[in-house]
């Protein structure tokens, strides 16, 4: 794993989203892999800045995000469809049929989950995943848990996870408690992966991550493993 530490989150994001800028104009047509989160604010607003000058171009680019939750409509201001779209999707000219995410509304979860390895197995995997990590050491809902899980899966998100999603919403009752997520295989199988984290309280659980024993338990520390991780960590 590459760890680099910076000294701001401004810079930490432009770090970011340099590898992804620099993957885009390589393959016009990639896939990213993409999350949402407070973590990658900054990093979709720089890429919007370059498209807006005409340094970055989405017409091909393929995108799949990590994870939606369950329950939730897709215009629903908490949804992560809505999340991207706010804050990349409707920023940049990515086509709507090239921007994937699974569906939490689905009739038929399993059939969804499914559908969405498929679907990622079709477009030939990610080419460069964006990770954000949880306090627990999640990467999109892949919860702490006895075995890695490794397709696309229904999951119950932990209460530190929940509460810690609290701050997204107006009332506790609101927090949904279950989602779809991207599973270990498409996540360890991207060609890159970049490990975004800032602030004091995500450095104990970075360090566990890169160099604790690989466990479920700490389900980041599986990325010990891929042979092309970039941590990128600001204290701020
Ligand atoms: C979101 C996701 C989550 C977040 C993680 C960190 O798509 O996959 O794993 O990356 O919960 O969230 P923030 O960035 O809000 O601290």
């Amino acid at each position: 794993m590459k760890y680099q530490v910076f000294d701001t989150y401004g810079q930490m994001c432009r770090r970011a989203a340099n590898l992804i800028s620099a993957q885009i104009i390589l393959k016009e047509d990639c896939v990213l892999g993409l999350a949402t989160g407070s973590t990658p604010l900054g990093i979709y607003k720089i890429l919007v800045s370059w498209y807006e000058k005409a340094d970055l171009d989405f017409a091909k680019v393929r995108t799949v995000n990590l994870d939606e939750y369950c329950g939730i409509a897709a215009d629903d201001p908490q949804s992560y469809h809505y999340f991207m779209q706010k804050h990349l999707f409707s920023k940049v000219n990515i086509k709507a049929a090239n921007a994937h995410m699974p569906n939490g509304l689905a009739a038929d979860i399993q059939a969804e989950c499914k559908r969405y390895d498929a679907l990622i197995a079709s477009l030939g995997g990610i080419d460069i995943q964006l990770l954000g990590i949880g306090h627990n050491g999640h990467i999109g809902f892949n919860e702490p848990a006895d075995v890695f899980s490794k397709d696309t899966t229904y999951v119950k998100l932990s209460e530190d996870t929940i509460r810690s999603n609290a701050r997204f919403f107006k009332a506790v009752s609101d927090i949904p408690r279950s989602a779809i997520t991207m599973g270990m295989q498409s996540i360890m199988c991207s060609r890159k992966i970049i490990l975004a984290a800032n602030g004091k309280d995500k450095e104990d659980i970075i360090h566990k991550a890169m160099e604790g024993p690989i466990t479920p338990e700490v389900p980041a520390s599986i990325l010990q493993l891929h042979p092309d991780v970039s941590v990128l960590f600001s204290k701020e």
